[in-house]
């Protein structure tokens, strides 16, 4: 198949590679001009995913015209904050019977809308996939087991997806809950930064981690119904499954967001750190607004985020955590 990828960052050089792999041609749009020349002539991104070498089916292009004309399948691996400036443009550029399979977690802080969300608005009469789940971009581009769940209202669009993606050690499972699949991905990454911050403090202790991220599941899956979500998404896969991938490993921007936050670093000095705000913190904004208009209690992400102003100390945060404010 001919596909496209918007980004090759760390995530989208991932998958694009991982598809390139599996057989087919790949072109993917990268902003930063080095990475496209680097990936075309070296088959390497030193810059987003170090040491891993890439595929030759694989090339890169800054031109996105390029990147997405006469492509059968199109991912969508940017940051939600440039997702509606990056692809408006592209309204009339992609082919009618493409598939877009949007990869980013994300909520745009203005509009409130999720990735997912500002990609159907734009691309009403497109058919479209939600892929999301455990999948750390340095551990699959390796070659270690993975596991992630597409959804769609086609299930045509579904086996698509996983006729690119599906190999010995990636598998691609199927849902019909759109909405609970992105806000699993979405929401787990508020409560990486949290559990960074706890482990950044020496707060190392499994039974706190437990009650924490047992509580942040709990609170994932309550915003969830406030969005018409089925519960049991929470419990697989997209849910549970990436809560525990993002905020235990290591490779994960979110939760070393946290860990940088511990070490008293502002919020500017961890921008200029890590280039881009992982999506947790910007989510974290977004919910609190989201979560008042749909009258949903979010304690853990309140606490978490008076804990990040400073307003409230890490010792009465995991008080009241214990005490059970979290119910
Ligand atoms: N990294 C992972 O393991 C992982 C896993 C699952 C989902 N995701 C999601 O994938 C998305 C991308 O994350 P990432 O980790 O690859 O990010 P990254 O920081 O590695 O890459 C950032 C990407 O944004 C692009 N970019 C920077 N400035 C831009 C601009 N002005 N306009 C358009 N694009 C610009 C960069 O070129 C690059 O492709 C996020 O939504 C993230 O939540 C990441």
């Amino acid at each position: 198949m001919r596909v496209g990828i918007i980004g090759l960052g760390n995530f989208g050089t991932a998958m694009a590679n991982l598809v390139a792999n599996n057989g087919h041609e790949v072109i993917g749009w990268e902003y930063h001009e080095a990475v496209v020349d680097e990936i075309n002539t070296q088959h390497t991104n030193q810059r987003f995913l170090a040491d891993v070498p890439l595929h030759h089916n694989l090339t890169a292009t800054t031109q996105i015209e390029t990147g997405v004309q006469e492509r059968e399948a199109i991912f969508i691996a940017i940051p939600t904050v440039f997702i509606h400036a990056t692809l408006q443009p592209l309204r009339n550029q992609i082919a009618d019977n493409a598939v877009l399979i949007n990869l980013a977690k994300g909520i745009d802080r203005r509009s409130g809308l999720t990735a997912f969300q500002i990609i159907t608005n734009i691309f009403p009469h497109h058919r479209r996939v939600m892929l999301s789940g455990p999948s750390i971009a340095n551990e699959f581009a390796r070659g270690l087991p993975t596991v992630v769940v597409a959804a769609g209202e086609h299930e045509h669009d579904l086996w698509l997806t996983a006729q690119l993606l599906d190999n010995d050690h990636f598998r691609v499972h199927f849902s019909d809950d759109a909405i609970g699949v992105e806000l699993g991905g979405i929401l787990k990454n508020i409560y990486a930064i949290g559990l960074g911050m706890f482990d950044g403090q020496s707060l190392q202790s499994v039974n706190l981690r437990a009650v924490y991220l047992t509580a942040a599941l709990a609170e994932m899956a309550r915003i969830g119904q406030g969005f018409g979500a089925s519960i049991e998404t929470f419990l697989y896969l997209s849910g549970v499954g990436d809560l525990l991938a993002t905020a235990l490993s290591e490779h994960s921007h979110n939760r070393r967001m946290g860990e940088l936050l511990a070490q008293g670093l502002h919020i500017a000095d961890i921008q200029d750190r890590m280039g881009v705000l992982p999506e947790g913190y910007t989510t974290l904004q977004s919910i609190r607004a989201v979560a008042e208009k749909r009258r949903i209690s979010i304690p853990l992400a309140t606490g978490l985020w008076q804990v990040i102003q400073g307003t409230l100390s890490t010792e009465t945060f995991v008080q009241g955590l214990i005490k059970g404010f979290i119910e």
